[in-house]
């Protein structure tokens, strides 16, 4: 189980405060000045995934101090209760056990009195009868014609993994698998889903792990009712529609044969499921076995957030300078930049993983915590992101500490593309490092010839750079179903370091169920045209509404 201990009671707490204040008003320019060997002793290797940690606002007492705030949170104790499949998800009483869907050893892991990982294989082996049905032709739709779309229809957990990583991954995409995704409920993305689908080659995968969200339930009765308006028959149900849930039996009611059912079990958060039956839809459009090789990738980054010790363990070092930013530096946004196309989405992934997991303010007593959780998780793919937001990252008056992830080889090598795209890659880790002195950019303009002292003076300020900018840059040598994987668990770990040492609980999100709650009243009074009583602003929005909306 997790202990409830408050981090700023630590010894280390308060002697990071001081080490804080000293390393506070030190510029990264000088600290590579000062050390040569910067880059050597902040940079880690998994597997064939580089972690460069050096453009940090970090000394090595920063991560001697990071490591003894860890140990004190008892952050190895804690890692083996996840791995061991104790219930340290202990608001709803489940264990946290994604790390099971990816092991391939022999360990024995029993959860509930079942052998966990004999349970996973055998939905393992079940998605891999299925990928092979479709992509040999021989799963059929009901006019005998193999499937060529697939549209997964689920949200959150149940969508962002399956579509970042089908994205990421799409170089490796089986050329007769069309893939789709509906998951929100506006009724706008069915429609724009649906109006290009042909019924006689479509499956659709409702993915949910509780089978109750009713976004998905609706998208998933709209593109029944679209299915059979086509297809006529119900019995013919069952070669289009699979379902992916805990829930087997809503499934069975809902109509979806339980041979079409693919389980997985409440161990499985949503935002952790991409590795469950979940990642159906990434194993009907790469093929199982690519499929597999993610599983496999993860499976490398959990052995060694399971064995590394701390001083050297990437997803602990991540976590612990994402306490270091927020918690000392006070930064309340962090930016994640992926600098490959593929990985575009990422951003939109890690927005639920760490702030559905950590956006948290009870403690794990209950108490009510006094220092700051969760940073806001940004970004888009570079270079756009510098043509639009990178000048407040440069120039702002807030500190964004910024994940920068570039793949040394691209998987389009296209004439000088790559080189150009990786040249933006290191100099805007350079430049936030660096920055510009006044004197730097009053010389600059000095060597045009053309401006006076006058006008120089005046631009100048304009120019300078502060620099001192904290980058994490991650370079995989490939995005590779396996460097993939290992990059997603990295982060999850990351997610579970940080919530160990904010005392906090990161696998439930009961932040999400008030707004559901009162949704869920007022579409019925949407529906019955009965008003029941709200505060004058959200009653006056829904009477402007009723009023309006037959115009
Ligand atoms: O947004 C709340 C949430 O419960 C997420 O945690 C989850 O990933 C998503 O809804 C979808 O849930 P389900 O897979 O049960 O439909």
């Amino acid at each position: 189980m997790l202990k409830n201990y408050s981090p700023t009671h630590t010894e280390a707490w308060k002697k990071l405060q001081a080490h804080f204040e000293q390393v506070k008003p030190k510029h990264l320019r000088e600290m590579f000045a000062e050390d040569p060997k910067r880059f050597e002793k902040f940079t880690y290797k998994v597997e064939d995934t580089l972690y460069d940690l050096s453009k940090n606002r970090i000394t090595t007492e920063t991560i001697k101090l990071l490591t003894q705030l860890a140990e004190e949170m008892e952050l190895p104790a804690a890692i083996e209760s996840m791995f061991r499949g104790e219930k340290i998800n202990a608001t709803e009483g489940r264990a946290v056990l994604h790390t099971a869907l990816r092991n391939f050893t022999d360990e024995k892991l029993e959860v509930e009195g079942e052998n966990a990982l004999q349970e996973v294989r055998d939905v393992l082996q079940q998605m891999k009868v299925f990928c092979d049905k479709l992509h040999s032709g021989e799963w059929k739709g009901y006019t005998g014609k193999p499937i060529n779309h697939v549209v997964n229809i689920g949200i959150g957990g149940s969508h962002l993994g399956p579509q970042m990583v089908t994205e990421a991954l799409k170089k490796f995409q089986k050329p007769n698998i069309e893939l789709s995704f509906i998951s929100n409920v506006d009724g706008t993305d069915a429609a724009e889903v649906l109006r290009k689908l042909n019924p006689e080659t479509t499956l659709f995968i409702i993915a949910s792990k509780t089978f109750t969200t009713k976004e998905t339930l609706a998208n998933a009765h709209t593109s029944r009712d679209w299915f059979l308006e086509k297809a006529g028959e119900k019995e013919h149900i069952k070669k289009h529609f699979v379902a992916l849930s805990t829930n087997t039996e809503a499934v069975e009611e809902f109509g979806i044969a339980p041979e079409n059912t693919f389980r997985f079990w409440d161990w499985v958060g949503g935002r952790y499921s991409l590795w469950s039956a979940i990642g159906l839809s990434i194993a009907a459009a790469i093929g199982y076995e690519k499929f597999e090789e993610l599983l496999k990738g993860a499976e490398a980054m959990d052995k060694h957030f399971r064995k590394a010790p701390l001083h050297q363990n990437v997803p602990v070092l991540m976590g612990l300078l994402s306490i270091w930013y927020t918690n000392f530096f006070g930064c309340e946004t962090h930016a994640v930049l992926p600098y490959d196309q593929y990985l575009r989405l990422l951003p939109e992934y890690l927005q639920q993983l760490l702030m559905e997991s950590n956006g948290k303010s009870a403690s794990r007593n209950g108490d009510e915590i006094n220092y700051q959780t969760q940073p806001v998780i940004w970004g888009a793919a570079g270079t756009n992101g510098q043509h639009s937001f990178f000048q407040l990252i440069h120039q702002g008056t807030i500190l964004i500490p910024c994940d920068f992830i570039a793949p040394v080889v691209s998987n389009n090598p296209i004439g000088q593309h790559h080189p150009m795209l990786l040249s933006n890659f290191f100099a805007q880790t350079e430049a936030l490092m660096k920055g510009k002195t006044k004197e730097e950019v009053e010389q600059e303009l000095r060597q045009k010839g053309n401006l006076s002292d006058d006008e120089i003076s005046e631009l100048a300020p304009h120019k300078v750079f502060e620099g001192n900018k904290p980058t994490t840059s991650i370079m995989p040598h490939q995005v590779t179903p396996f460097s993939l994987g290992s990059l997603i668990a990295m982060y999850e770990h990351k997610t579970f370091v940080q919530g160990v040492i904010w005392n906090i609980y990161s696998f439930d999100q009961w932040g999400v169920e008030l707004g559901k709650q009162l949704a869920g009243k007022i579409e019925e009074e949407l529906l019955s045209g009965k008003q029941a009583e709200h505060d004058s602003s959200t009653a006056g929005l829904i009477a402007y509404y009723n009023k309006n909306r037959t115009k």
